[in-house]
């Protein structure tokens, strides 16, 4: 190569590396994080998303089952002027603001609701027997589509494109593995998810960079025997003293063969089996869950809940079977959040709520499937406050007593529509191509 070229090729690469990190000052940048806030305070806006989130909690669906949801999405987006693809993985709808061109950053709403049945008397009550959104799902619609309105009037500004990712089945049903399977992140280079949480008071974020939330599977065994008198045990082969066997040996798994310093839980919280207080049935069915932090902990669980439960069972002359995928659920990776994304929420939430008002938050064995997206490409979760002492204490997330903080709406839409804005408006064409390089090599 000629020295002119070696010249341009340094020039190229000096343009790229060199540009300022964003076109704004620090304080422009801090007051256009606090209009948004102000924006998604506005009444009208507030009543907007007040109205959509009592809409969908009055008439819940269960995972996969969000037609009428995703129907309410679809008639709120074209009443925007926002173009969607739909279906995607059965209900999802995918909506685009912005430039239709890249960068992409991606916006995430969960529409499902839980089966269980709404202890609480109140004006906007599920209307559907057993059914119930225990879990803020509602509120997390309300909220993309209140981002979706201050984008849509703020398009022109846009440096890139917001994805609105509304997904079906986040309670078990993998709903986010279906999107990333229906490539709808192909192209999309960062995603937020964000979910309401009573543990936190209003105004305040909770977050951490890394692994925040536990990858969890699911387990059902049946242990058979064959079931008899009660009083005749030696003509039977009990499988109710076997289960109860593998039960307790289960409980050896995280005692003894896990690192204590490396947090693992193994809960069996089904057991189901007999009838009759003078019969011995012929089966058995438990039930349960484990979590980790790490994939290969998650591989020695599963793989020893297995040998265990089948072994054990054996021991009482009894047989079992074990199916890891029980009513449709499925397994839900670790949740990593990306560190330049949380370097990214913590300069977007000081400048929206005050550093004061971000919160450290602990490592917690629940389980996200937000996961799934985290997992191919750089993803950020995080929790927002609702709770409001003069309000009274809030019930913890799928309680029947659940209770919504609707104050919290507001928070939820500015925090979505700064997140992204500022991440299109902070993009370097470098910044990906790195995470390019670093996956590679790994
Ligand atoms: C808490 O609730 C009270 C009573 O509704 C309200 O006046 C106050 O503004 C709320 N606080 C916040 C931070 O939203
Ligand atoms: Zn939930
Ligand atoms: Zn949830």
């Amino acid at each position: 190569m000629g020295l002119f070229k070696w010249f341009f090729v340094l020039l190229a690469f000096h343009l790229f590396t060199a540009a300022p990190a964003a076109s704004s000052n620090p304080e422009e940048l801090a007051q256009i994080t606090l209009d948004f806030l102000n924006l998604a305070k506005e009444p009208e806006l507030v009543d907007y998303m007040v109205n959509i989130r009592r809409r969908i909690h009055e008439y819940p669906e269960l995972a996969f089952e969000e037609f009428e949801t995703s129907k309410l999405i679809r008639t709120e987006l074209d009443r925007l002027g926002i173009p969607y693809k739909h279906p995607v993985a059965i209900t999802g709808v995918v909506g685009y603001v912005g430039t239709g061109r890249p960068p992409f950053v991606a916006l995430r709403a969960d529409m499902d609701a839980l089966a269980i049945q709404e202890g609480r008397e109140w004006e906007h009550k599920s209307k559907v027997p057993g059914k119930m959104h225990a879990c803020g799902h509602d509120a997390h619609v309300a909220m993309l589509l209140g981002a979706a309105k201050i984008l849509q009037e703020h398009c022109h500004d846009l440096q890139g494109t917001v994805v609105l990712v509304f997904q079906p089945a986040e309670e078990g049903g993998g709903g986010a593995k279906h999107i990333v399977d229906a490539g709808v992140l192909e192209n999309v280079d960062a995603i937020f998810g964000i979910h309401v949480s009573p543990l936190y008071p209003i105004g305040t974020v909770a977050s951490r960079s890394g692994p925040t939330l536990a990858g969890s599977g699911f387990f059902e065994a049946v242990i058979s025997g064959k079931g008899g008198h009660a009083a005749i045990p030696q003509n039977t082969i009990d499988p109710v003293v076997a289960a109860s066997n593998v039960i307790v040996s289960l409980q050896h798994l995280v005692s003894r063969e896990a690192d204590p310093l490396d947090s693992q839980v193994v809960t069996v919280a089904k057991f189901e089996g007999g009838g009759a207080f003078n019969a011995i049935p012929d089966s058995v069915t438990i039930g349960g869950t484990f979590r980790a932090f790490s994939k290969e902990s998650l591989e020695r669980l599963k793989k020893r809940i297995e040998e265990v439960i089948t072994k054990q069972a054996s021991v009482q002359r009894c047989t079992a079977t074990v199916n890891f995928n029980p009513d449709k659920k499925t397994f839900y990776p670790v949740t990593v959040n990306n560190e330049d994304l949380h370097k990214h929420f913590l300069d977007v939430a000081a400048d929206m709520l005050g550093s004061q008002n971000i919160i450290e938050k602990p490592l917690s064995m629940g389980a996200e499937d937000f996961a799934f997206y985290a997992e191919v490409i750089p993803g950020y979760f995080f929790s927002l406050g609702m709770k409001n002492s003069t309000l009274g204490s809030l019930a913890s997330g799928h309680s029947p007593d659940y209770r919504l903080n609707e104050d919290v709406l507001p928070y939820g839409a500015a925090l979505h529509v700064s997140l992204a804005t500022r991440y299109l408006q902070n993009y370097r064409p470098e910044s990906k191509s790195s995470y390019k390089i670093s996956h590679d090599e790994l």
